[in-house]
């Protein structure tokens, strides 16, 4: 049973439509540390899938959408990240890589904004 986004962002039913138009199949949303703040992006999707299901959910994300190809050809989303257990931070790009627990981005590329909400 997938995660209730209705119930879990207090979303309306539109947006549950379009946030699972952009993503692959998922069953649970895993923790994510985007500049030092956690989000939950889901499981089995890119991380740059995720940062814009995110800013879908909660408006914390907002992306030029006019600067990628979401296909790793442009190389626009290349970011700084941590992966779980690791010292080191590599060049990674967004779109190609799977969100797993415990990743870092250090840092966003140029055409993402993160915005932390004060609830
Ligand atoms: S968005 Fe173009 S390579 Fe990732």
């Amino acid at each position: 049973m997938p995660v209730d986004l209705k119930a879990m962002f207090n979303i309306d039913d539109a947006t549950v439509v379009e946030a699972n138009e952009i993503l692959r199949p998922y069953e649970n949303l895993v923790p994510i540390i985007i500049e030092g703040n956690q989000v939950m992006l889901p499981e089995n999707n890119s991380l740059w899938r995720g940062m814009q299901f995110w800013g879908l959910m909660t408006g914390e994300i907002n992306i030029d959408f006019s600067l990628f190809c979401i296909a790793g050809t442009c190389k626009n989303c290349k970011s700084r990240i941590k992966r779980p257990g690791e010292d080191q931070r590599l060049s990674m790009l967004a779109c190609q890589t799977i969100a797993v627990p415990g990743l870092e981005i250090v840092r966003l590329p140029m055409g993402f904004t993160y915005r932390k909400k004060s609830y």
